[in-house]
């Protein structure tokens, strides 16, 4: 039987690949711009990384989390997102002793265990950006304008942001309260899992996409009635920061987003042309996430972009894909092994040459040639090698010049590179 990769896991070929190259430079080039540095981090944790820092009570830890026991008896987890990790680290490496401040970027594939279909995976890749330290509203301003700032210059516009405050510790509890009450009096219209979620996360009703539940939240109590003052002053500042550096949102009260470490600002990038999996980026404040995994009390406040989602985004029309440069066309034994050096010389300059290894037609060769894409094609004979010549053939206009073979390299450079 053949086999094939697991549900939800997803190759990327060849021909998607420039895209990706393309974003994740992109990423880098536009982070780094503004500061941060990249941090890699392990793909698998001890579960209770997770299941503290997400919270117990979210879908993620609940049902979505790839967790086994290693062969010393240890529970591990595939990472389903990287804030709890950074934070980990950020911790373990005592980063705060170099600067109390500290930006940071990650990239790489995340696990969950979700029904597979359009835009949503089992495995998918984020790219992810934290502040650690710092109080400020004006930073969730500036990872905001970054975050858009970046997806405008991969290309992507017709895109919705939209922003919630979620409270703190002083005032959440009494919104928690709040809407426990609310939907206990609708109880009756809720999905078995919402029934469930009233008791021990009632917030998540909020993000139910089951049709009764959404009607039963209609009138629920929004977490903007129950805000104190200083978170109130935080988000207004939020607010402020956004509209002085131009960027439009729509406060959407109903956003609590999945994962509880969420405190204060919270927010989501959406695109009506994703169907029903349309955040493409989404992240927040959380101001508590570091005492739950056991550190001190240190601010934090992130986002992630969903990089499947982002590409399938991506404008049509831009090419990403990479040719050849020059594929050298070789006809006979001696001309065959000059084309085996020259390659070999181009390669070692950084042109992206290439030639036929199977002593094929003439014909065969330029068909691949084309096929490949190639921008220019090099055609290596006996009577030109005889003469130290070869012909250059610039694929796209056919136009094609004879050159001697000890300038090839000049010419190769002055065209190509
Ligand atoms: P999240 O909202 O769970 O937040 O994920 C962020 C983004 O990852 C989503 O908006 C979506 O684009 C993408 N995503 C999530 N799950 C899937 C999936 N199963 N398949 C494909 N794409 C998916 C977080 O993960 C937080 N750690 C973000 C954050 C960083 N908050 C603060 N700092």
């Amino acid at each position: 039987m053949e086999i094939k990769a697991i549900r939800g896991f997803n190759d990327i070929l060849p021909d998607e690949i420039g895209k990706w190259q393309f974003v994740e430079k992109t990423a880098r080039e536009v982070f780094e711009g503004f500061g941060f540095t990249e941090i890699r981090i392990p793909i698998l944790e001890r579960t209770e990384l997770f299941s503290r820092g997400i919270g117990e009570a979210t879908d993620i830890v609940e049902k979505e989390m790839y967790t086994f026991a290693d062969r010393s008896g240890n529970s591990l987890t595939l990472r389903p997102e990287a804030t709890a990790s950074m934070a980990r680290a950020y911790l373990e490496h005592q980063l705060y002793n170099y600067d109390s401040m500290a930006k940071l970027y990650c990239m790489g594939p995340m696990f969950r265990y979700e029904r597979p279909q359009k835009g949503r995976y089992r495995q998918f890749y984020q790219i992810d950006s934290e502040v650690f330290g710092v109080e400020n509203p004006m930073v969730d301003a500036e990872l905001i304008i970054m975050l858009i700032h970046f997806l405008k210059t991969v290309g992507l516009d017709k895109l919705e942001l939209q922003v919630n405050t979620l409270g703190d510790r002083t005032c959440r509890p009494k919104y928690r309260e709040g809407l426990k009450k609310y939907l206990e009096g609708k109880a009756f219209q809720l999905c078995e899992d919402c029934k469930r979620r009233i008791e021990t996360n009632p917030l998540r009703v909020l993000d139910c996409k089951v049709e009764t539940c959404k009607q039963a939240i209609a009138d629920a109590p929004k977490v903007t009635d129950f805000i104190c003052s200083e978170c109130q002053k935080h988000f207004d500042s939020v607010k402020e920061y956004l509209g002085a550096a131009g960027l439009s949102y729509i406060i959407n009260p109903r956003m609590v987003r999945g994962l509880d470490y969420y405190t204060r600002t919270a927010f989501e990038v959406v695109s009506y042309q994703l169907g029903s999996q349309n955040a493409v980026a989404g992240g927040g404040r959380y101001d508590n996430l570091f005492q739950e995994i056991g550190g001190k009390e240190i601010p934090g406040i992130g986002f992630a972009i969903g990089m499947e989602r982002l590409i399938s985004l991506l404008p049509e029309g831009k090419e990403f894909s990479k040719y050849p440069d020059l594929f050298v066309a070789a006809l006979g034994e001696a001309p065959f092994k000059e084309a085996s050096r020259i390659v070999n010389q181009l390669h070692l300059e950084g042109v992206r040459a290439e030639l036929d290894y199977e002593g094929k037609s003439l014909k065969s060769q330029m068909r691949r040639a084309d096929k490949l894409k190639a921008r220019y094609t090099l055609i290596l004979g006996e009577e030109e090698l005889k003469r130290g010549k070869a012909v250059v053939r610039n694929m796209g206009t056919k136009s094609q010049e004879e050159i001697p073979i000890g300038n090839l390299l000049d010419i190769v450079k002055q065209k190509i590179l």
